[in-house]
């Protein structure tokens, strides 16, 4: 048993402060850092890139989870890397050639995370696991913070845990995450959260007790 990994996702914080924020988080108990890069193109909503995760990179010195909702994703996977992430997650249907995007994203010396949509069948990361370090369970449609967890993700997480049986595979969840959701997620098999909305809504003067509530909850 291991413990929980609480990784807040700087999509809720004040964007105009990002450097105080991920600061304020990594002194709050934050296990991991996660950086939600989106496109415009995968998902409807856009965020930022590499030139920003570098900015931050010095602000923190927790891992650096980043999450890519973009397609095509092999052309910035080496940006990302020398920009400072340690896990970098693609996603299974952003194509189309995933496999070597995993392959590219290990040949760089980074952890590889496979991301999953609601919709998406947990078969589809089966023939990968060889090749990653994390699955990324979306519990919610990616796009945007402060959506309701959708429970039938929880039965994906469970068949995900048990096609992993005996190897060391992180299993993080994206999505909805809060106190209460989060236990859910825990008993279905995760071991890594992801929280944005239930870290960062109601500021900085909360992180370090609403960080400890969903690790509590885990
Ligand atoms: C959604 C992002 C999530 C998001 C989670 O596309 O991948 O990381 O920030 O936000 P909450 O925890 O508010 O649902
Ligand atoms: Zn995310």
């Amino acid at each position: 048993v291991t413990s929980p990994i609480i990784s807040p996702s700087i999509l809720s914080a004040d964007f105009a402060q990002l450097g105080a924020e991920v600061r304020a988080v990594s002194d709050a108990g934050a296990d991991w850092i996660h950086l939600d890069v989106m496109d415009g193109h995968f998902v409807p909503n856009i965020t930022f890139g590499p030139a920003v995760v570098k900015a931050l990179r010095p602000h923190s010195t927790k891992p650096f989870d980043v999450h890519l909702m973009i397609a095509p994703a092999d052309p910035y996977l080496a940006a990302f890397a020398e920009a400072g992430a340690d896990t970098i997650s693609v996603h299974v249907e952003a194509g189309p050639h995933i496999h070597r995007s995993l392959q590219t994203i290990r040949d760089l010396g980074k952890r590889a995370g496979i991301a999953l949509n609601p919709g998406t069948p947990a078969s589809a990361v089966e023939p990968l696991l060889d090749l990653v370090d994390l699955v990324l369970v979306m519990t919610v449609n990616p796009g945007f913070g402060g959506q309701s967890f959708i429970p039938s993700t929880l039965e994906t997480i469970a068949r995900i845990r048990a096609m992993a049986a005996g190897r060391p595979l992180d299993i993080e969840v994206d999505g909805g995450i809060t106190p209460d959701t989060v236990a859910l997620a825990a008993r279905a098999g995760a071991n890594a959260f992801v929280a944005g909305n239930a870290v960062f809504k109601g500021g900085p003067a909360g992180y370090a007790d609403r960080i400890a509530a969903i690790r509590a909850g885990a």
